[in-house]
């Protein structure tokens, strides 16, 4: 039901931590089943440079967050908005449809953190 990849990044997660001086932190909570994302990133010239996270979830969640930690790392601000739910569960080799959910939680938290640094970066 589980694709290798995704075993994988459930059992050997990557990124997981926070970032104390990150420069944006998204957090995002699904009302369904009560798991919470919280993702840091740390951002130099317009990259993201770090990215780590903390879940509280499902195993697909843990997998979802590694993914996109890895996912986002080294692209541009524009480039890590562009990633959806749907590329991180390409990215894990696909999720099953009842656990689609959870790759919305993991990008929404990424994008919520992209937002909170360009909300300090223009002081709004
Ligand atoms: Fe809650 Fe997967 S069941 S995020």
């Amino acid at each position: 039901m589980y694709s290798k990849k995704l075993m994988d990044h459930f059992q050997n997660p990557r990124n997981v931590g926070e970032i104390p001086d990150a420069d944006g932190v998204g957090v995002e909570g699904n009302p369904v089943c009560g798991d919470v994302m919280k993702l840091f990133i740390k951002v130099d010239s317009g990259k993201i440079v770090d990215a780590k996270f903390q879940t509280f979830g499902c195993g697909a969640a843990i997998a979802v967050s590694s993914m996109i930690t890895e996912m986002a790392k080294g692209k541009t601000l524009e480039e890590a908005r562009a990633i959806t739910k749907q590329s991180v569960a390409d990215a894990l080799d696909g999720l099953p449809a009842q656990k689609m959910h959870c790759s919305n939680l993991g990008a929404d938290a990424l994008h919520k953190a992209i937002d909170d640094y360009n909300a300090k970066k223009t002081g709004s």
